[in-house]
């Protein structure tokens, strides 16, 4: 009998939940199918957790993802919990999950799926080809420095500072070069090292270790470079790596040059196997509750919670080839669709993935 992996489930708020559910079903149909065994066990985290035990990460959520070997995370936030004070946020439960479940390295793929290629805003010639990763470091920078207010000469200050040890930036490169060693072997290091000591010290760092990975041709951009440069050519990228901050704004950008955010899954990786999965996409409120979101980017996560965790490569290549098949067939939810009015729903677009899942 297969080994019995743990899954902690976490819902969350919005559209979480209903993508979620249908993850779920594909979890289901994999044991069928390829014979696993997964353990699910659910906990509350991000504005439903406020709303019932009044933190965003509860203690009990923490030891089901410790208990895990891996994480299925749907979305959290909402206007609900938009104007608590920063401990009531859901957020702040986010960045609390990360830095307690030593997540420093977050993977978000932007690839083109030729089916729809017209969803994006971009020419398609210019979009021809697209396949990148964004590697974001994640529990470092601007976002875990001390913060404060103060009384300065003109009044309040707000400070935050930004701050990465060589060890920080050490970790994350060196995987982010492993990664483009599995792919097209280019690794583009995004920093401000023309204003910022932090990135000077990320700039130098990765010199250093370079050496290390002869066969990977590395660039150096600046940040402000590489937004426009998603823009101009973003074929030419392979994979990227970036501090905290800049991997906040460029994996938006890369994720929007798909048109298709909805179709987009992630990966947060600490050091061993056990990774935390979930959508690009946010917690979509205007559309909660209404059964019209689509579950494939949380479904495609499932599929990368087996590559890189699990070492499952035959049934992620079965996810990932049921929702090729389903949409080859034409069927879209209604952000991806170009006749709106021949959209399909949540319930319906897992049951058809579902469905697609063979050996
Ligand atoms: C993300 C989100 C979070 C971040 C927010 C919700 C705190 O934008 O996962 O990219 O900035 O990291
Ligand atoms: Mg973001």
């Amino acid at each position: 009998m297969a080994e019995v992996k743990k899954i902690a489930v976490i819902a969350g708020d919005g559209i979480g939940p209903e993508v979620v559910a249908e993850a779920e079903k594909v979890l289901k149909k994999t044991e069928e199918v390829f014979g696993y065994k997964f353990e699910t066990e659910h906990g509350l985290f991000g504005g439903i957790a406020i709303d019932e035990t009044g933190t965003p990460l509860p203690q009990d959520t923490l030891e089901i993802c410790r208990r895990a070997d891996a994480v299925l995370l749907g979305a959290v936030g909402g206007p609900k919990w938009d104007n608590n004070p920063k401990e009531l946020r859901p957020e702040t439960g986010l960045l609390g999950i990360r830095k307690e479940l030593g997540l420093f390295s977050n993977i978000r793929p932007a690839v083109i799926f030729d089916c729809l290629k017209d969803a994006s805003t971009l020419k398609p010639e210019v979009l021809e080809g697209t396949d990148l990763i964004v590697v974001r470091e994640l529990t470092g920078g601007i976002y875990f420095g001390d913060k404060f207010r103060r009384e300065g000469e003109h009044g309040e200050e707000a400070v935050d500072t930004c701050v990465y040890n060589v060890q920080e930036v050490e970790r994350i490169v060196r995987q982010a070069f492993e990664i483009a060693r599995t792919r097209r072997k280019k690794l583009a290091s995004v920093d401000k090292a023309n204003v910022l000591e932090t990135s000077r010290l990320w700039r130098e760092t990765v010199n250093r270790i370079a050496p290390d990975y002869p066969d990977v041709e590395l660039e150096h951009v600046l940040v402000d470079n590489c937004a426009m440069q998603l823009l101009r050519r973003p074929s030419s990228f392979d994979v990227i790596v970036t501090e905290n901050m800049f991997g906040d704004i460029l994996s938006d950008e890369a994720a929007m040059l798909t048109g298709s955010i909805g179709m987009l899954s992630s990966a947060s990786l600490g050091e061993g196997s056990f990774g935390l999965y979930e959508p690009v996409h946010g917690s979509a409120p205007d559309i909660a509750g209404q059964g019209i979101s689509n579950p494939i980017a949380t479904i495609l996560s499932v599929a990368l919670m087996f590559r890189l965790t699990f070492g499952y490569h035959e049934a992620a290549a079965a996810i990932e080839n049921a929702v090729k098949e389903v949409l080859d067939a034409g069927h879209r939810t209604g952000d991806i669709a170009v006749d709106k009015s021949r959209a399909i729903g949540t319930v319906e677009m897992g049951d058809l993935i579902v469905a697609a899942i063979r050996k």
